[in-house]
């Protein structure tokens, strides 16, 4: 008898605190559960305040978005935000293999007041300066770039630079009076070698190094049929590659002719192979607007086997590829 009703005392004694572990473990249960609600709802209150919540909500990828983050100042991205709707020139600017992010601005205002301007061309043109204006900017060349120094409506040169390994060009492939870098005339040497061998056409070299004197006398005459004329075959006296020894103008024995040598095999056969000796053909077609010149079928600019080989491979112009991968 006495033992029985311990028993039940023991029981109603652990039924109590039985009752009192479930109790606290319910309110427990539910505080979490509150805790993690509220605060989800304040985080989601907080995501919404975000550029990537609202650059997303605006049909912006979330690649996009990241880049617009990265690139652009607050006030900016708060101007994007303003338009209200999704402006697809970012995202195409964004996207575009040669984008350089502080350009980004220049990219959109080119766009906007050329849209009949590819993305593509868009960002070229941006790239190399053409933006400005031909011979609007202009900064000096950087010798030290070696055989990649750029010289174009927008580098260049000082009047009295001239390379301290210029050669004379032998008179059994070039014209009288004609220099180049040492390197140059060996790789030209190679290069009309295997020509020969191949097409049984002889390579020439028509003009080559050009004193800063030598360039103004050219372009003076072109002058004289138009400023216009001038500034579409002839670099301007501190702006032309020729002054760099690093160019060539070429022809042939058989075709000396420019619109024969242009249509001929060899020429086709430079535009295929000239960047196996290190050459690339700096003014193509197509490129007016990156290059500032009309199409030169005959002029060569010696930059190495390796990055002719890329510019070959990758179909840029030589301007594009200092911008991208030197000066930026
Ligand atoms: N014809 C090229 C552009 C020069 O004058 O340098
Ligand atoms: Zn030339």
């Amino acid at each position: 008898m006495k033992s029985s009703v311990k028993r039940r005392k023991r029981y109603r004694l652990k039924s109590g605190v039985t009752r009192f572990l479930i109790y606290a473990a319910f309110f427990l249960g539910l505080f979490i559960y509150g805790y993690i609600g509220i605060s989800n709802a304040i985080k989601n209150i907080n995501y919404r305040e975000t550029y990537e919540y609202k650059l997303t909500n605006l049909g912006y990828s979330m690649d996009d978005t990241r880049k617009l983050i990265a690139i652009l100042k607050p006030e900016r991205l708060d101007e994007i935000l303003k338009e209200e709707q999704y402006n697809e020139i970012y995202h195409n600017i964004l996207q575009q293999k040669y984008f350089i992010d502080k350009n980004f601005e220049d990219y959109v205002t080119y766009k906007v007041s050329h849209s009949d301007v590819s993305y593509e061309d868009t960002i070229a043109i941006v790239n190399v300066h053409a933006n400005n204006g031909w011979y609007n900017t202009s900064f000096e060349s950087n010798i030290d770039d070696g055989y990649l120094v750029l010289v174009n409506k927008f580098y260049h040169l000082n009047k009295d630079y001239k390379r301290v390994d210029l050669e004379k060009a032998n008179l059994a492939y070039a014209y009288a009076d004609n220099q180049a870098a040492s390197i140059v005339l060996e790789n030209f040497e190679q290069m009309r070698d295997d020509v020969f061998n191949e097409l049984n056409v002889k390579l020439m070299i028509n003009s080559s190094y050009r004193s800063y004197e030598n360039q103004e006398a050219i372009y003076n005459d072109y002058k004289n049929i138009s400023l216009k004329y001038a500034d579409q075959y002839a670099a301007r006296p501190g702006y032309s590659e020729h002054q760099t020894g690093l160019s060539l103008d070429i022809t042939s024995w058989e075709h000396p002719g420019q619109k024969a040598f242009t249509e001929s095999a060899e020429y086709e056969w430079l535009k295929n192979n000239a960047y196996k000796y290190g050459f690339i053909l700096r003014y193509p077609e197509g490129k007016e607007n990156i290059t500032g010149y009309n199409t030169e079928s005959w002029h060569f600019r010696y930059v190495g086997n390796e990055v002719a080989k890329q510019i070959y491979n990758e179909g840029i112009t030589f301007d594009e590829y200092y911008a991208y991968y030197i000066e930026q």
